[in-house]
């Protein structure tokens, strides 16, 4: 039942709002401005160093966590892929968590990742959206991110569920750690209440970011830029765009592009920045005028104040609701979701089973 929507995707990733706030009624109950771990939870006085592993859009969220964990909470992470993490036989030392992020919960080689980890870390923790799955059944403690059912073969609402509750498993190990005041804990904990309301608005832009799509179907490469916290994002708003319309995207961190790719810049080459108008936005904005004193489109996905300032040369202007600058990575999914599925449907792909890919990859 796609809910009188075209594609399941479509349904999925209007159904984000929902989902999210289920997710974070489940850790953050009403009244209680603590995170709650199910069973044992986690003690991270305890835990030295966090090891991520995932693979594809799970991986991206992972990349995600990591400025969370190390910013917030002050704990040093570790991301791999997980088709190379036991290959190079990572030393796994003592106070290390590992913790693996898959929908499935039966991703072939996230699992292989987990065994290798099984009797070197102290605690293996997942974030799956399948409870009774293998990689949920061979943790110590399984986190679920209570997405539902997501049929769409390109993940939407799984990711976004992923990095909330990684936020709020970032927050946790900041509490216990005593690296965050009661204040600060307080504003992300109310932002994240706030967050299902945030992305209905962001949810509005669809038919602006529909028309930015028709124009956006027209081109055969496509750069995302993004920096800090939106720049794993900007990754997977590329890998979300190759895999339902088959156009080649590919993610830099803004700062990385004068550094080659800048040399791939002509009027042929949209440039999507996601730049929320945050510490760093003066410098991404200096990145993006590089891009158009080379004729080079820039589709600025930005807030208000962000684009007051930037919005002069760029081709396309999608606005996002204002947030504080941890919440962004999930606010700015939904235009890097709904710029890839209208940009697919405009090609007319077959966007719920795009060619080549399977939901649930069994095989290493
Ligand atoms: C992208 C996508 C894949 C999966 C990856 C991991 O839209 O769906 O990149 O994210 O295959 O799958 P899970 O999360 O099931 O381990």
């Amino acid at each position: 039942d796609k809910g009188g929507h075209k594609h399941y995707m479509a349904k999925e990733i209007a159904e984000q709002p929902h989902v999210i706030a289920e997710a974070i009624r489940h850790y953050l109950p009403v009244g209680d401005d603590m995170v709650h771990l199910p069973g044992d939870g986690i003690d991270f006085t305890k835990v030295q160093r966090l090891t991520m592993v995932a693979c594809g859009t799970a991986y991206y969220a992972c990349l995600t966590a990591k400025y969370w964990f190390e910013k917030i909470a002050r704990l040093p992470v570790e991301v791999d892929v997980a088709s190379e993490f036991r290959y190079r036989e990572p030393p796994i030392t003592e106070g290390t968590l590992a913790l693996f992020v898959s929908q499935s919960g039966e991703t072939a080689d996230t699992l292989a990742a987990l065994r290798f980890c099984q009797d070197k870390a102290d605690k293996i923790v997942s974030v799956v959206n399948v409870p009774e799955s293998s990689i949920a059944r061979e943790s110590d403690l399984a986190l679920p991110i209570y997405a539902g059912v997501e049929i769409g073969v390109a993940s939407t609402k799984a990711f976004t569920c992923q990095l909330a509750v990684l936020l709020m498993l970032a927050l946790k190990a900041a509490n216990d750690r005593g690296e965050i005041s009661a204040e600060d804990l307080a504003d992300h904990v109310s932002g994240l209440r706030g967050l299902p309301n945030t992305l209905n608005t962001a949810l509005e832009q669809n038919d602006a970011i529909q028309q930015a799509a028709q124009h956006l179907s027209e081109a055969r490469d496509v750069l995302f830029l993004g920096r800090g916290v939106m720049y794993p994002l900007a990754h997977e708003g590329a890998l979300k765009l190759k895999e339902i319309s088959y156009i080649h995207a590919e993610a830099y961190a803004s700062g990385e592009l004068k550094h080659g790719p800048i040399a791939l810049i002509d009027q042929h080459m949209p440039v999507v920045v996601l730049a929320p108008r945050d510490a760093l936005f003066d410098k991404t904005v200096s990145n993006m005028q590089e891009v158009m004193a080379r004729k080079g489109k820039v589709l600025l996905v930005s807030d208000k104040d962000g684009l007051d300032e930037a919005r002069d040369g760029t081709w396309i202007t999608i606005q996002m609701p204002p947030i504080m600058e941890n919440l962004t990575p999930i606010l700015y999914s939904i235009p890097a979701q709904l710029l890839a599925y209208h940009t697919a449907v405009a090609k007319g792909t077959d966007v719920d089973q795009p060619r080549n890919l399977a939901k649930s990859v069994t095989v290493e």
